[in-house]
């Protein structure tokens, strides 16, 4: 497996992948969480690492086997995949932020399981960090690829978010798609890049998508020289 990680067109390069949803504790036992299946991020980390890459995945809680040769750091909340992603950040020269990251929070968190005592239940939220938004800010020699699942203006949503988070590239998909987005084993995405460019994908397979991903991520990467 060395000897395979030497010769890779990703050798010497270190990738970190988001993968999964985010849960937020609600009380000792309930969270708020997403649809995220994690299919995309774990494929994109295996592809990587079978192209020589080394690899951090860093994980929400899903059903997927962690590919082996992979450093797998397991997270829960969107807090704790901030510090884990902000700890690798700097020695890390590609981030692919594939996670589906809860954008609130619930504001309290219940010490003791909350009982049915009322006909209704207001939750109050409160906004999580955007991760993906800071590792923009603080962007030196990495490529930033991100994602955008959208319901409607895929486009002109997407590309706004590649702006505002100073991406080198994101992956927009239209999750009401069918054999797209969430739990699929396929995925029909989007490519856009930083000069406007669009490259549209067919619907395949996701382990496919990822192969494609990181193909260009390697031309961005050889780009940079
Ligand atoms: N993201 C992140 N931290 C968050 C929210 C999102 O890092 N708190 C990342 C996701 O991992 C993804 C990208 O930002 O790569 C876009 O996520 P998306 O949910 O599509 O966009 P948002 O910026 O959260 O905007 P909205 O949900 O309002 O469309
Ligand atoms: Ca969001």
């Amino acid at each position: 497996e060395e000897l395979l990680r030497s010769r890779g067109v990703l050798a010497g390069k270190r990738i970190l992948v988001t993968a999964g949803g985010t849960r937020e504790p609600l009380d000792p036992v309930r969270y708020l969480g997403n649809r995220s299946s994690g299919k995309m991020g774990y494929a994109i980390a295996e592809a990587a690492a079978r192209r020589g890459a080394e690899v951090i995945l860093v994980s929400g809680p899903t059903a997927l086997t962690p590919p082996l040769g992979i450093f797998v750091k397991k997270v829960e909340t969107a807090e704790e995949m901030r510090q884990a992603v902000l700890t690798e950040y700097a020695a890390c020269d590609v981030v692919i932020k594939a996670a589906a990251v809860a954008d609130y929070r619930p504001r309290e968190v219940a010490e003791h399981k909350i009982k049915k005592t009322g006909e209704s239940l207001t939750l109050v939220l409160e906004k999580n960090p955007d991760i993906l938004r800071e590792l923009g800010a603080l962007k030196r020699h990495q490529i930033l690829v991100g994602f955008a699942a959208e319901t409607q203006d895929l486009l002109s949503n997407a590309k706004e978010k590649l702006a505002q988070k100073n991406l080198d590239m994101i992956v927009a998909n239209d999750v009401t798609l069918p054999g797209a987005g969430f739990n699929a084993d396929t995925n029909i995405v989007k490519l856009i890049y930083r000069d406007g460019s669009v490259e549209e994908l067919e619907r395949m397979p996701k382990t496919r998508v990822a192969e494609i991903i990181l193909d260009r991520v390697c031309d961005l990467l050889t780009k940079k020289g």
